[in-house]
This record gives C-alpha cells, sequence and structure tokens, in this order.
C-alpha cells in the first residue's frame, strides 16, 4: 500500500508507541490523525509536526468522539490505515499487602485497553470497508498488545 495515498489515524498517537508511530508514518508522506485524549499533549504535537498531522480529541471508549475522529480524517483524504496504541498498564497484583486488585482499576484497563480498541476497530472497519480498493486492499488495522499477556 502506498500510505501517501490515505490518512492513517494512530490511537494514542500523543505518547509512547503511538507518536513514534505517528512520527514514522508522517515521514513517509502519510497524512496523520493523532487520535488522544484532550488532556494529552497531542495538540502541541500537531503543531510541531506539521500540516500534515491533525489532532483529534477523543477518547477511545466513546463512540460519538470516535466517530467524530473519523469523520475528520475522512475530510482530509480516505482513510486507510489505523494503528491502536491508546493504552494504560497497570502493575497491580492480584492479591498485594493492601488486599485483593480493585475491580474498579480491572474494569478500567478492560475497559479502555479492550473494549475501546474494539470501539475503533468496529468504527474505523465500516469506514475503510467503503474505500475504492487499492490492488486488493482496502486499508488495514493494526493493534499493539504486550508480551504481558504471556505472564499472567
Ligand atoms: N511501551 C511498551 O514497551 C509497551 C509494551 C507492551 C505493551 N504496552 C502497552 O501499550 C499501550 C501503549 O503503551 P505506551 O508505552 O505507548 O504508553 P503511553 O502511556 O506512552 O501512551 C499511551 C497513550 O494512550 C493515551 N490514552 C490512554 N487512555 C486513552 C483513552 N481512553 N482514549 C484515548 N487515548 C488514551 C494516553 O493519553 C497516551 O498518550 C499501553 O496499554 C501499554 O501498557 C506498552
Amino acid at each position: 500500500m502506498d500510505i501517501r495515498d490515505g490518512v492513517a489515524l494512530v490511537t494514542g498517537g500523543a505518547s509512547g508507541l503511538g507518536l513514534a508511530t505517528a512520527r514514522e508514518l508522517h515521514d513517509q508522506g502519510a497524512k496523520v490523525i493523532i487520535l488522544d485524549l484532550p488532556s494529552s499533549t497531542g495538540q502541541v504535537l500537531a503543531k510541531e509536526l506539521g500540516e500534515n498531522v491533525v489532532f483529534a480529541a477523543a477518547d477511545v471508549r466513546s463512540e460519538s468522539e470516535v466517530a467524530a475522529a473519523l469523520s475528520e480524517a475522512a475530510h482530509l483524504r480516505p482513510l486507510r490505515i489505523v494503528v491502536n496504541c491508546a493504552g494504560i498498564g497497570n502493575g497491580i497484583k492480584t492479591v498485594g499487602k493492601h488486599g485483593p486488585f480493585p475491580l474498579v482499576d480491572f474494569a478500567k484497563v478492560v475497559n479502555i485497553n479492550l473494549i475501546g480498541t474494539f470501539n475503533v476497530i468496529r468504527l474505523a472497519a465500516e469506514r475503510i470497508s467503503s474505500n475504492q480498493p487499492v490492488g486488493e486492499e482496502r486499508g488495514v488495522i493494526i493493534n499493539t498488545a504486550s508480551v504481558a499477556a504471556f505472564d499472567g
């Protein structure tokens, strides 16, 4: 796929894996949407990276906010690339000195890392599926995970 042909949306694009991905896609010639929380540094970074990078403030758990970010992408060029990097970690033990893992913290990780990621996947896939194919491809969705999955 020629990535200069479309828009790439990177969730969690204001930091860490997402920021590195956004920079790389930008350097390779893609238009990039950094989707991240309003409290993130996404707006500043987008300005710093230049006119081919746009910040969309959104929480991956929100249907309406993710849909708005995808609409913003569609105004620029067809959405062809989505990279899911938004996520949080949680170093709490199942049972520690202060008792069992608080369920509210576990639910937060599941809501952002699992349900939020799937929210982006499903809404982006709907848009990508209506793209004209380039060769045999309409687009690509890439999800990141953790080696910690194998530790539990
Ligand atoms: N960095 C690593 O080596 C590594 C390795 C394995 C897994 N992970 C996991 O990958 C994910 C990203 O890691 P990172 O190091 O880039 O973290 P990071 O904290 O540097 O970046 C995560 C980004 O996601 C954003 N974010 C968090 N919740 C969000 C939400 N609800 N909606 C939208 N954006 C949200 C944050 O604002 C932040 O900009 C985390 O879940 C982390 O646990 C990281």
